[in-house]
This record gives structure tokens, C-alpha cells and sequence, in this order.
């Protein structure tokens, strides 16, 4: 296959949670310009409507859903109006995240329930939803959003050992979830992503800027076309022979 159509996602159906903003929205764009069908969920269902209306520019008929990623009934109707509205489900980025800073020692066990139901176990049930339509049709892409800060620690100034833990059990659901159904020939990806500036990060980059702009190689951080290059890739068919891997889009700050 010629290369530029191993790339090619027109009529692949994608299903992205956290869609609306941040860098589920350019991820969005990115599968999109590609020819890509989307279904953008979130809580705040008018932002996923107000990025749906951004993306309908590139030719789709994307959809906005409400969907909080910690409640499996919601999860299950979104893939089920996926599957009605398009047919099919080939792509599922597993995007929507959170976080909570506070020391080890002080950290509640409400705050830390939260994130890792949001971050580890809305993974899993994404995963678990979309894999009842992609294992019979023997085909599906699942991308799931960790963060170099699966993969190693950081000092104490950095309290959230809670998120963490939430994207270390990202990669190695990954890892598993990639040989339980490599069979079914669904390949699983993780992307690591170093520091982008969005909502979440956007307050902790203002108050450490130099400090981390001095551990990154590339000396700048994430910007809004950066992650389009790897979700695409993993996505597509380009990626076809690649599963259990985490690529790491950080500048070189883990290199
Ligand atoms: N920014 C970075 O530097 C960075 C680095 C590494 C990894 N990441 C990861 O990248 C992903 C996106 O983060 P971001 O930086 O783009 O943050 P963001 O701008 O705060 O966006 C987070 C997205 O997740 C959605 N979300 C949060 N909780 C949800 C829930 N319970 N159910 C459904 N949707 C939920 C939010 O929408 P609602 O509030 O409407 O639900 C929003 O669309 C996260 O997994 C994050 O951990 C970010």
C-alpha cells in the first residue's frame, strides 16, 4: 500500500474522550484532518458541541455526547450511540484525565479514588465497551493517553502520586490489554506525553517554566500540532504491526 494510504483514516469511525479541549481537541483535529468520523465526550457536553462544530470544517459529521468516564452506564451509551449513528467503532482514544496535588502523606482517599477511577478505571471500562463491537468485527485501534509521569517519579514539589499511579497503570493495561487482544487483531498503544500547556498543566508550567524548559531538550514545551503526528500513526493503518508500545512525545525530557 502506498504510504500516504496507510495514513489514510477517511470513514474510520474515532470515539475520543476528553474531545473538547486540551489535547483530546487536537488529537481530534489531527484524526479528523485525516478523514476520520468523531465522537467527542466529556462531562461538559457544550464544549464537546463547540469543538464537534470546529471539526465539521474538515468534512465529517462529528457527534458530542455527555459522558463522565467514572459511570459505566454512560460509557455504554455512547458506544451505543457510536455503533447506531456510524455503523462501527474503529479508533478509541482514551483521553480524559485528571489530577489532584497534595502530599503522599496528606492525600485523601477521595481525591485519590478519583483520579484512578478516572485516569486507570475509565480506561478500562472505554476499553472493555468498545471491545465488545471491535472483537467481532477483527478490528479496532485503541490509544491510550498516559504521561511520562507513568514512567518515572518526581520530587517532592510535585505532589500527585495519585496521577502517577493512575498513567503507570495506564502503560501496563496497556502492555496486557495489547496481548489479551492482539488476537482479535486490535492493536493498543499508549502515548506519553511530556509537558503541553493546557487546563490541566497550565498552572504548574506558569510557576516552574525555566526549570522545566532547562530538562527539556528541545527547549519548549508541547505545542498544538505536536501529538497530532502520533495519534495519527497509531491510529492508522501505518501502525498496523506495532502493539503493547508507548510512544513518548516529550522533547527528550525522559531520553
Ligand atoms: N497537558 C499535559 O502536559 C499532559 C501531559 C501528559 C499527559 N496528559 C494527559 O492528557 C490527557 C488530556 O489532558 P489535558 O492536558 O488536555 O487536560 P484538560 O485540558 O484539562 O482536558 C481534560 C479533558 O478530559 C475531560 N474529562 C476530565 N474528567 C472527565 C471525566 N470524569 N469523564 C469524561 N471526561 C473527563 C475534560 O472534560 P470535562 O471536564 O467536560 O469532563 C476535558 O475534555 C489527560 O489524560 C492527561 O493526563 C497531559
Amino acid at each position: 500500500m502506498n504510504a500516504k494510504n496507510l495514513f489514510d483514516l477517511s470513514g474510520r469511525v474515532a470515539i475520543i474522550t476528553g474531545g473538547s479541549v486540551g489535547l483530546g481537541r487536537q488529537m481530534a483535529g489531527g484524526l479528523a484532518e485525516m478523514g476520520a468520523n468523531l465522537v467527542l465526550c466529556a462531562r461538559k457536553k457544550e464544549r464537546c458541541e463547540q469543538a464537534a462544530e470546529e471539526l465539521k470544517q474538515h468534512g465529517g459529521r462529528p457527534l458530542a455526547l455527555a459522558c463522565d468516564v467514572k459511570n459505566p452506564d454512560q460509557i455504554r451509551e455512547v458506544v451505543e450511540q457510536t455503533v447506531s449513528h456510524f455503523g462501527r467503532i474503529d479508533i478509541l482514544i482514551n483521553n480524559a484525565g485528571t489530577s489532584w496535588g497534595a502530599p503522599v502523606e496528606e492525600m485523601r482517599l477521595e481525591h485519590w479514588n478519583r483520579v484512578i477511577e478516572t485516569n486507570l478505571t475509565g480506561t478500562f471500562l472505554f476499553s472493555q465497551a468498545v471491545g465488545k463491537f471491535m472483537v467481532p468485527q477483527r478490528r479496532g485501534k485503541i490509544i491510550n493517553i498516559a504521561s511520562v509521569a507513568g514512567i518515572r517519579g518526581a520530587p517532592p514539589e510535585f505532589p500527585a502520586i495519585g496521577y502517577h499511579a493512575s498513567k503507570g497503570g495506564v502503560i501496563a493495561f496497556t502492555k496486557d490489554l495489547a496481548c489479551k487482544w492482539g488476537m482479535h487483531n486490535i492493536q493498543v498503544n499508549a502515548i506519553a506525553p511530556g509537558w503541553f500547556p493546557t487546563h490541566m498543566s497550565e498552572v504548574v508550567i506558569e510557576r516552574n517554566r525555566e526549570a522545566f524548559l532547562k530538562k527539556i531538550p528541545l527547549g519548549r514545551f508541547g505545542g498544538n500540532h505536536d501529538l497530532k503526528g502520533a495519534a495519527v500513526f497509531l491510529a492508522s493503518d501505518a501502525s498496523d504491526f506495532v502493539t503493547g508500545h508507548v510512544l513518548v512525545v516529550d522533547g527528550g525530557q525522559t531520553a
